[in-house]
């Protein structure tokens, strides 16, 4: 968030293109016009965002960037200088859905032009889905969220249900599941379990943020005619890992070697520091039981996936020995 999303917002106000999304002109509001009778204009921004730091986008953490970019050349002199702009700060408590729908109604009755968040991807739908109707030609509303695939549909009309949402972040979850895909493609892989624990990585897009991520996972691998079984790994029907893992690996697909890739920090808050090791060494564990072929290793964050996947698992390694690859995160 900074210097991009300001030069988007001043890309959408110099456009100065807008549709009525409502059948009847809406109640005219004072300040809907951003220049006032002296020649002199205000463009007035809302920030929605928790002030709890445990979310990446937070106010404490966005807001000094606010400042930095109002202060780099590119941003000051992209507004002419009979421009102001002028941002407040609303607090969507816990990144929560309902509080964010009530910090965009304060924001819009305190004359805001612009919407910067939410960022979190169930708060982000509830506001992005009414801000086509505030004002006289819709609020625009720009955020770095908006990782589930509903978000990266088309924006273009008000039949579109996140009209004048604007997604700055450069990656969604469809990009992420592309990448599965191409990996899966490359080496003709055909079945998939997804393990996933759905309210993890909160901090990311907020609540079930890992549940988001597998849905649209799931939506394009339907769509790619890619087997995959989910996992959802708090509903475990009474079974242990060891054995959930029977169940859900079991021979049903005649695995016979496998990779596991997997990322300690993912499972740090929620099954304490080693818990991405711990989830997957039971898995390695059952593996080496059940007579399976097996190779582990942890994602070092600094280390392209593809080297990663090229030194561990080899070209044309993997169709011909039948292996399977887990990515836990
Ligand atoms: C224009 O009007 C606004 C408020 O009406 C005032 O705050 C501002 O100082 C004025 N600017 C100039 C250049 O007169
Ligand atoms: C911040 O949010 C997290 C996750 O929702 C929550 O566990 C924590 O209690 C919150 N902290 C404060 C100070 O509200
Ligand atoms: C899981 O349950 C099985 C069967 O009840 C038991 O033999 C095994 O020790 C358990 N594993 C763990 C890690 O608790």
């Amino acid at each position: 968030m900074g210097v991009v999303e300001l030069l988007y917002l001043i890309g959408l106000m110099s456009y100065g293109y807008g549709q009525n999304c409502r059948e009847e002109e809406p109640p005219a509001r004072k300040c809907e016009n951003l220049c006032r009778g002296n020649g002199t204009c205000k463009i007035k921004a809302a920030l929605l965002l928790p002030k709890n730091t445990t979310f990446d986008a937070s106010l404490p953490v966005v807001e000094p960037i606010f400042e930095l970019a109002m202060q780099d050349d590119v941003v000051r002199n992209a507004f002419p200088p009979w421009v102001e702009f002028e941002w407040k700060r609303y607090d969507v408590s816990d990144c929560d859905a309902a509080y964010a729908v009530i910090s965009a109604i304060d924001a819009y009755n305190d004359c805001s032009h612009v919407f910067f968040g939410p960022s979190c991807d169930f708060a982000l739908a509830s506001v992005a889905r009414i801000t086509k109707f505030l004002g006289k030609t819709g609020t625009p509303l720009v955020t770095t969220g908006g990782f589930t695939f509903d978000f990266v549909q088309p924006k273009q009309n008000c039949h579109h249900e996140y009209y004048m949402m604007v997604r700055s972040g450069p990656l969604g979850f469809k990009d992420m599941a592309y990448f599965i895909i191409d990996i899966m493609r490359h080496y003709d892989w055909r079945q998939l379990l997804l393990i996933n624990e759905p309210e993890a990585q909160v901090h990311v897009a907020g609540k079930s943020t890992c549940l988001l991520m597998m849905k649209t996972f799931a939506n394009y691998l339907k769509k790619e005619d890619i087997i995959y079984t989910p996992w959802d790994t708090t509903s475990d029907g009474g079974l242990n890992y060891t054995e959930n893992l029977k169940f859900y690996l079991g021979y049903k697909f005649g695995w016979t070697r496998a990779v596991i890739l997997y990322e300690t920090p993912g499972y740090m808050l929620f099954v304490g520091a080693s818990g991405g090791y711990l989830m997957a060494s039971s898995i390695h564990q059952y593996m080496l039981f059940e007579g399976i072929n097996v190779y582990g290793r942890e994602i070092q964050p600094r280390q392209p996936y593809k080297e990663l996947l090229l030194e561990n698992v080899g070209n044309n390694y993997a169709s011909e020995f039948r292996l399977s690859l887990y990515y836990m995160a």
